[in-house]
């Protein structure tokens, strides 16, 4: 070894990876200054629901690690289906080559959507499907001869990720709006009313919101490409929930003014509102539908989108007609990626097929009510399937809290003293358990979050 190379110990204590941590890292979505002033985590290992950190403290996932988790953690049969697969191929490429887990995945996927979506396009992110998405559409309406087809309609609030397509097509202002200089011509739709828990309905109307991408139809149908939006669950914005009937309508909407409809089911897909797509329970049929997130149960980085035969048709023609779809990534299809979500879509089946997870989800929304409905730092409730989210405020006729006073996130590391890992979004808090937390685990995800609110909260009023 040259005296140039530092010796790297292999177990490294917990100052030593703070330290490594603090000086090196750069973590996405993380006010960097504000992390290095709180106490770190460094997650080591994980057995179902459970994540342990380096210094052996057991807590509860209730994030799901980033909405991804669906078996636990550790999970034997996948672990066993994963090991197998490594003593075969790690990677080989998708270019232009294939392997028997891609085509099995490909007919799989094709067999569990909608009926007219048949191909599936393979990448290893949420963004990355979108983007792709896109350009599918972009580029179907230029091979069709339609030039002017070239606008995205996105809904209120929407979130597609951090790419720039994807931010074009979004409305995350809050994330995104430093970047609106670079971002192409997109056009957005009101979003739907629709608040509810354990599947009681408190208000809903869509009505506003088909009215005002009806309008921008009727204006500018002949420049669209596609109407993009997540459906169910608007789960970045803070799970803002869509009104059952609605999805319908938007497709409706997208037929008759011949625009693309794309679904990004990055979040809800592959089981998180209780069925394996959320566009099933409507029985709309999308031109490009994007899963990524849950695909892979939280194991390894893969993404889908799929379409239909009329797109995919559209591209084909002989070598120099130029119209093969251009877009690629080193680590597109991956097997061990397809191997792993193979068998999550196998025990998914399971999940949902037996009845556990809508029994789970039902308890889920139960517990959920009972802890929150009546707290008084608590307001604006909403759940559907395994995700849920409040809002935290000050308390009737006191004075709000300041951003800086990062109330939510102050709850969020308080969860951690509880044995709890949860995410803020600003005060929001938001809930999303792997999807085969028992009773007893869902009991202390919201015990511990109703410690840690009353914690923070008794701290604010002294
Ligand atoms: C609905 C939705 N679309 C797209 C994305 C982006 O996915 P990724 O972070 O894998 O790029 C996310 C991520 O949270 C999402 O929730």
């Amino acid at each position: 070894m040259t005296s140039a190379l530092k010796e790297v110990p292999s177990n490294a204590s917990t100052p030593v990876l703070n330290q490594w941590d603090r000086r090196h890292s750069w973590h996405p979505f993380t006010q960097m200054q504000e992390y290095c002033g709180l106490p770190q985590l460094h997650v080591e290992r994980g057995e179902g629901c459970w994540l342990w950190d380096s210094e052996g403290n057991r807590y509860l996932d209730g994030n799901a690690s980033v909405w991804t988790n669906a078996h636990g953690h550790n999970d034997p049969e996948i672990n066993a289906a994963l090991k197998e697969q490594i003593d075969k191929v790690a990677h080989s490429t998708y270019l232009g080559l294939s392997h028997p887990l891609g085509a099995e995945l490909g007919k799989k996927l094709a067999d569990l959507s909608p009926d007219g979506l048949t191909r599936s396009v393979f990448s290893d992110n949420g963004s990355c499907a979108v983007e792709i998405a896109l350009k599918l559409s972009f580029q179907f309406w230029q091979l069709s001869g339609q030039l002017d087809k070239r606008l995205v309609v996105g809904m209120e609030n929407g979130y597609h990720g951090d790419t720039f397509g994807a931010m074009a097509a979004g409305n995350s202002g809050d994330f995104h709006g430093k970047f609106s200089p670079w971002l192409f011509e997109s056009r957005t739709f009101a979003a739907p009313v629709c608040e509810e828990i354990d599947g009681q309905v408190f208000e809903a109307d869509a009505s506003r919101s088909l009215d005002s991408l009806e309008k921008i139809l009727e204006e500018d149908a002949a420049r669209v490409a596609a109407v993009i939006l997540e459906p169910s669950i608007q789960g970045p914005a803070g799970m803002r929930l869509q009104p059952n009937g609605f999805l319908k309508e938007i497709e409706g909407l997208c037929r008759r003014f011949d625009v693309h409809l794309i679904l990004d089911e990055v979040f809800v897909g592959c089981g998180r509102t209780g069925t394996m797509l959320a566009c099933e329970s409507e029985s709309v049929q999308p031109d490009f539908l994007c899963l990524a997130k849950g695909l892979t149960a939280g194991y390894l980085p893969l993404a889908a989108t799929l379409t239909t035969e009329r797109i995919y048709e559209a591209f084909l023609g002989p070598f120099d007609s130029g119209n093969g779809f251009y877009h690629g990534h080193t680590f597109t299809g991956n097997p061990l990626a397809a191997c792993v979500a193979l068998k999550s879509i196998e025990k998914l089946e399971r999940l949902i097929g037996s009845g556990q997870l809508e029994e789970t989800i039902a308890y889920f929304g139960r517990r959920f009510a009972a802890a929150f409905q009546a707290h008084p730092n608590v307001r604006n409730l909403r759940q559907r399937g395994l995700a849920a989210a409040i809002d935290l405020f000050a308390g009737e006729g006191r004075e709000s809290w300041e951003l800086n006073d990062r109330v939510g996130m102050q709850v969020c590391v308080e969860a951690r003293r509880h044995g709890l890992l949860l995410r803020p979004l600003l005060d929001s808090i938001l809930i999303v358990p792997p999807l085969i937390i028992s009773h007893e685990e869902i009991d202390f995800l919201f015990e511990k979050l109703e410690a840690a609110l009353d914690a923070v909260m008794n701290n604010l009023s002294h």
